[in-house]
């Protein structure tokens, strides 16, 4: 697999590995492993997170009309992805996936395999240098004079401060009225200083910046959006039928939806 670093661990594949799939490599098993050794908090988390995705795109695509995706930082191939969530209510829903992990385009495949109404695309980038917005790749699928809902699940705590406020300000901006901002981030108010250092240390191997935040520190994201009742929570209590006694502190990931007036 050309241009992939197997020895250096990667955010894509220490998730994939949490989430119990197949697609890592040893450093990347080490890694999650130095995550599991505090707890379970890693591997719920991570299921709750992605619960938490498909809980928000279903109500998006159900209750809010919205046809349009563009998921920033996919991960790799989970089943069901973004676009069968989607598809499912709406088989005309487009969707174009963003990561700058290459081992994530060796399974794109298993992204594309949307309805033939609909479409999905796969575009590598670094969303912290690379306007996405203004790709090809994007103008192609999605019509940005019409709502998107644009995704950042699980993925500004590996941006700095600057660029993860950079990536959401510049995002929304160029987000027609109706879209939505759905955000999943985990969050340091449940950690303790121990496991802080053990996330940045296992994520912070390749090249990105580990960095947990405080539910202060996530809420300004939203500012000039919209939040979706019930604001910003605990990924498994947002909107969740299915009654969860989960501590928060195991899920530790905070989650919401907002809409651009
Ligand atoms: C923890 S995974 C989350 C995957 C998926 N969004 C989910 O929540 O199920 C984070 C993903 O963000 C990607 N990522 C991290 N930094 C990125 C960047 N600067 N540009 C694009 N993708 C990035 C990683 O490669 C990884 O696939």
């Amino acid at each position: 697999m050309d241009g992939i670093d197997t020895t250096h661990a990667h955010s894509a594949r220490i998730y994939d590995y949490l989430l119990g799939g197949k697609d890592w490599f040893a450093a990347d098993k080490k890694a999650a492993e130095r995550l599991l050794s505090l707890g379970p908090t890693a591997r719920v988390g991570a299921r709750e997170n992605r619960a938490f995705m498909h809980r928000a795109t279903r109500v998006l695509a159900r209750e809010f009309g919205i046809r349009q995706f563009l998921d920033l930082g996919t991960g790799i191939p989970t089943e069901p992805n973004l676009h069968q969530v989607a598809q499912e209510t709406a088989p005309d829903s487009r969707v174009v996936y963003v990561d700058n992990d290459p081992l994530v385009v060796e399974y794109a495949s298993a992204l594309m395999n949307g309805t033939p109404e609909g479409a999905t695309t796969y575009m590598e980038a670094d969303v912290r240098t690379e306007d996405v917005l203004t790709a090809p790749e994007v103008a192609d699928t999605l019509d940005l004079s019409r709502p998107v809902a644009v995704s950042m699940v699980a993925l500004l705590h590996f941006l700095t401060d600057d660029q993860a406020t950079t990536l959401v300000r510049r995002t929304v901006d160029s987000l027609a009225p109706g879209s939505f901002l759905v955000l999943a981030h985990s969050s340091s108010d449940f950690a303790d200083p121990e496991a802080v250092e053990t996330f940045n240390s296992a994520y912070g191997e390749g090249t990105a910046t580990p960095a947990l935040r405080s539910r202060q520190e996530i809420d300004p994201y939203f500012d000039g959006l919209e939040l979706l009742d019930p604001g910003l929570v605990v990924a498994h209590r947002w909107r969740n039928e299915e009654l969860s006694d989960l501590p928060d502190e195991q899920v530790s990931v905070y989650a919401g939806v907002a809409r651009k007036p």
